[in-house]
């Protein structure tokens, strides 16, 4: 049998080879600074050193939800986050209203299906802003006990108007309750001066972290719901145990240490940019995409005008294939973006325009597809995308 030698020192296995460029709609590239914040000493997580992490956390999250909540930190993929907002809200015979734009509202309703929560829908066509008019209507049918909406839908490139839905239920019993999954640190959130009453996220965006920490901030009156119980039963996702725990500093179960060590980086990293400057980015290099991929017959998806900065989906002009443009980019240029693993399924692309990028990371992405359209046989006029990309930046 083969002994474990623990002072052998062998190389690390690289998980990605040379020159691979993470160009999704998350996971995002971590920059180094990061990763080596993940790979310090894991410290105690009951501990002073952890408390005052997990305080350096919180305060830096904050101004970035735009909250004075308490920030409660889950061992989770954003998933996990949607799963735990729902469970601690719907009570058996509460109804929920779940307003979809896409792939990842439809998840909020196979969710409520598996935990058992009863769910109406209403649903935006895939690509088209939500009409806020139409969901004032369903919420005056009856007295929802949760509003449920993604603020930025990845799979369309399409943001809620958070604002205006917040308004709707702000004098009503119903909760907002928002996946800002691959919204937050990228898109501009107001979470207590919109009304969001359960807001979740994940690291792995715009955050510039590796995937598994989860967050989720409650606001009073969501805190007066679940306190008042009337929830599904859960345990992990009991949202009254994390709470217990960050008053004192803690996380009810063994947290993702290194994450948060992580994430401490990273919100220092935006703080330093400033927020706004970091939102304007954002904003300037998703538009500059935009403007590139016009140029070489990349047009948005979709009609909708509430178009996202962190991410930006293209139609794929026929008759190319989405699955093969996703192909040769990586067979090429080792740039992973992402297609769509939905009904949209060869139709669209999608690139991620969040985190750690800047002007030569989109005028990258321009030049790769350029080259990878032409050998696909479409037609583009070389240098247009990028030029076109480098003009909306100038
Ligand atoms: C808007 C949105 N919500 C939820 C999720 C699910 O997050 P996870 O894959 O971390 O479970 C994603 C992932 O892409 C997302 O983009």
């Amino acid at each position: 049998m083969e002994r474990f030698d623990p002072m052998s020192h062998t190389a690390i296995q690289p998980l990605a080879p040379d020159g691979y460029r993470l160009r999704l709609p998350g996971p995002t590239f971590v920059p180094e600074r990061v990763l080596q914040a993940t790979a310090q000493l894991v410290v105690n997580h009951r501990g002073p050193e952890f408390r005052a992490a997990l305080a350096r956390a919180e305060a830096g999250l904050q101004p970035i939800l735009g909250t004075e909540n308490r920030i409660l930190f889950y061992a989770a993929s954003g998933s996990g986050m949607m799963e735990a907002a729902i469970v601690n809200v719907a009570g058996p015979g509460d109804e929920l209203l779940i307003v979809t734009h896409g792939q990842f509202g439809e998840r909020f309703s196979t969710i409520a299906e598996a935990v058992g929560a009863k769910a109406d829908v209403v649903a935006a066509p895939w690509g088209e802003d939500i009409d806020v008019d139409a969901v004032e209507a369903r919420l005056r049918e009856k007295d929802y006990r949760a509003m449920v909406v993604v603020h930025n839908e990845s799979s369309t490139g399409i943001v809620a108007d958070l604002a205006r839905l917040g308004a709707l239920v702000r004098d009503r019993p119903t909760l907002l309750v928002v996946d800002s999954v691959s919204g937050l640190g990228g898109i501009e959130m107001k979470q207590d001066e919109w009304g969001v009453d359960i807001l979740v996220s994940a690291s792995q965006k715009a955050l510039m972290c590796p995937p598994g920490l989860g967050l989720a901030s409650v606001s009073a009156k969501a805190w007066k719901v679940i306190q008042g119980g009337g929830r599904l039963p859960s345990f992990y996702w009991d949202f009254r145990r994390a709470l217990a725990s960050a008053e004192k500093g803690e996380t009810p179960f063994t947290p993702a240490v290194g994450l948060v060590a992580g994430l401490i980086e990273a919100l220092d990293m935006i703080h330093a940019e400033g927020l706004p400057n970091v939102l304007a980015r954002h904003t300037r290099l998703a538009n500059a995409l935009r403007a590139g991929g016009a140029a070489i017959g990349l047009t948005d998806f979709g009609p909708g005008k509430r178009k996202s900065s962190t991410v930006v989906v293209f139609d794929v002009p026929a008759p190319l294939d989405g699955a093969a443009i996703v192909r040769e980019l990586y067979q090429r240029h080792r740039t992973v973006i992402a297609g769509a693993r939905n009904r949209l399924s060869g139709k669209v692309i999608r690139i991620g325009t969040m985190g750690a990028i800047d002007a030569d990371t989109i005028g990258t992405d321009l030049a790769h597809l350029e080259d990878v359209l032409r050998v696909l046989g479409h037609n583009l006029t070389p240098g247009a995308g990028v030029a076109a990309a480098r003009a909306s930046l100038s």
